[in-house]
């Protein structure tokens, strides 16, 4: 459904009216137009903080990059910037700065104490008026879980906190501010997600932190089509999110079994036939679903190498008056289902070495909500579901979550009017996303060099300000 409030006020009459009436004024999302486009083009603005670890791999990333690169100096407590590699020019940050940035990149990571967050301070407060519309603001910092000391994790908790009020200043411009943790020796697997968190991929990915592991060795990628040679299972594929996620990952380069239910097949064997994947009917709950879906997988490819759990049911009443086959349907389509299916794949060593699981969860399982018992239960299931898996695989396997906020579809296009526009509006971006928006993020954790994207639960919600 298209949000006709967004175009109207992005008309010169509208936009006047919205700010003399004090509405939302969100900003179109540049969203990713061609697979071979820069991942960013522009000035770009990196800084680092003294004993900064991830800046001199940022630098490289970068430097290959489409953009104008620069690091910060003036304020002492950024000098280690520098460090950031020849193809950085010096760009003093303490008078008048010309440029607008398309992206203020900051390596965060030697923080050791709450003083030393002033180099936050130092680094984004003469550059952060300077973020263009669409920009990208991103941090790197270590996962506190992986600090000694209890200054050094407290001030690196501090940069989520950081995080999350920037992207809620800069969400007017439709800019984002997302933050990388890694664990110590990680470096070497920022790639894919730096690419990401800077690129139209993630318009709509906002106040996000990620963790990256070690992993094993990251994999060199064919950066236009990276999924090539992967087999690709997704669930409730004939329409919404899943037909945007079996057709993104088929766009790079993946081949699809795309399932539904058998009175959705006439969609299903649409959307499969226009991307040349194979079409599977399925109800993920009956009891031979599992052995069904293993043994499609087996016999026409000898296995599948990402498996997206995208099939889900909202069945909505306030608890006392929710009957017991809501609450049972609900469960078992949205996290029972995923189980099952995983334990047969796994059994029977389908899910090839490398593979990823991703699973779809939802701002309900994060913050709950009204008459939705059932699905904020079955979705925060899912998230506990991926943290113990994720310590569990083996073989290079990954398991990651998916919790998308208000996304356009069927599904919210039958919510109530007020219900809708709330949704949409009550966020950063003050839009609703697109189906595409979650597609992309998953096609981020099924790459092969995301092996250190691991057991994340990451909001595609334009930062809801429901939720935590
Ligand atoms: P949708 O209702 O448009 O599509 C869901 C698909 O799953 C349908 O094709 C349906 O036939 C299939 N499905 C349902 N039960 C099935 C079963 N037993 N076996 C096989 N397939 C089955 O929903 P939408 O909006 O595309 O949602 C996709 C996922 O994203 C769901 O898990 C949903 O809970 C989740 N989500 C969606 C949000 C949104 O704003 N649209 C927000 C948060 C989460």
């Amino acid at each position: 459904m298209s949000d006709l409030y967004l175009k109207i006020v992005n008309t010169p009459v509208g936009k006047t009216a919205a700010q003399s009436l004090g509405l939302p004024s969100p900003v179109p999302l540049k969203r990713l137009k061609r697979t071979d486009q820069p991942f960013i083009e522009g000035d770009v603005l990196v800084g680092a903080a003294s004993g900064a670890r991830a800046i001199a791999t940022v630098g490289s990333i970068l430097g290959a990059s489409a953009a104008t690169l620069h690091h910060a100096t003036g304020p002492d407590a950024l000098t280690d910037s520098a460090k950031a590699g020849n193809k950085a020019k010096p760009l003093a940050i303490g008078g008048e700065i010309d440029q607008k940035f398309s992206a203020l990149v900051f390596d965060g990571t030697g923080i050791k104490t709450p003083e030393e967050l002033r180099a936050v301070y130092d680094f984004f407060h003469p550059t952060i008026k300077k973020i263009a519309g669409n920009g990208r603001v991103l941090v790197i910092g270590m996962d506190p879980a992986s600090c000694r000391k209890a200054p050094q994790a407290a001030a690196q908790q501090a940069l989520e906190g950081f995080v999350r009020a920037v992207g809620k200043e800069i969400g007017k411009k439709g800019a984002t501010a997302n933050l990388i943790r890694m664990v110590p020796g990680a470096e070497k697997q920022l790639d894919s997600s730096v690419r990401f968190f800077l690129s139209a991929r993630s318009a709509y990915v906002d106040g996000q932190v990620v963790r990256i592991g070690k992993g094993t060795e990251a994999t060199a990628t064919n950066p236009v089509a990276p999924l090539t040679g992967k087999v690709a299972l997704v669930t409730g594929a004939s329409r919404g999110i899943g037909e945007a996620i079996a057709r993104t990952l088929a766009r790079d380069g993946a081949t699809v079994i795309g399932l539904d239910i058998p009175p959705a097949m006439e969609d299903l064997q649409k959307v499969t036939d226009a991307i040349k994947g194979k079409a599977l009917a399925c109800d993920i709950t009956d009891a031979n679903a599992p052995k069904l879906i293993a043994d499609f997988a087996e016999e026409h490819f000898g296995g599948v190498d990402l498996v997206i759990h995208n099939a889900g049911i909202t069945r909505d009443k306030t608890l006392g008056n929710m009957p017991e086959h809501f609450w049972d349907m609900t469960i078992a389509v949205n996290l029972s289902a995923e189980e099952h299916i995983d334990e047969e794949l796994m059994k029977r060593e389908l899910l090839r070495e490398n593979g990823r699981i991703v699973c779809i969860s939802s701002i309900s399982g994060i913050a709950g909500n009204f008459g939705q018992t059932n699905y904020s239960t079955a979705k925060s299931g899912v998230i506990g579901y991926v943290e113990a898996m994720a310590k569990q695989l083996k073989n290079g396997i990954t398991i990651n979550a998916i919790a998308p906020g208000f996304i356009e579809t069927q599904m919210t296009a039958a919510m109530p009017i007020t219900i809708r526009e709330a949704g949409r509006r009550m966020n950063s971006l003050s839009q609703g996303g697109l189906p595409v928006d979650v597609a992309e993020a998953i096609a981020w954790y099924c790459s092969p060099a995301s092996n250190g994207v691991n057991g994340n639960v990451v909001r595609v919600c334009g930062q809801s300000l429901i939720g935590k």
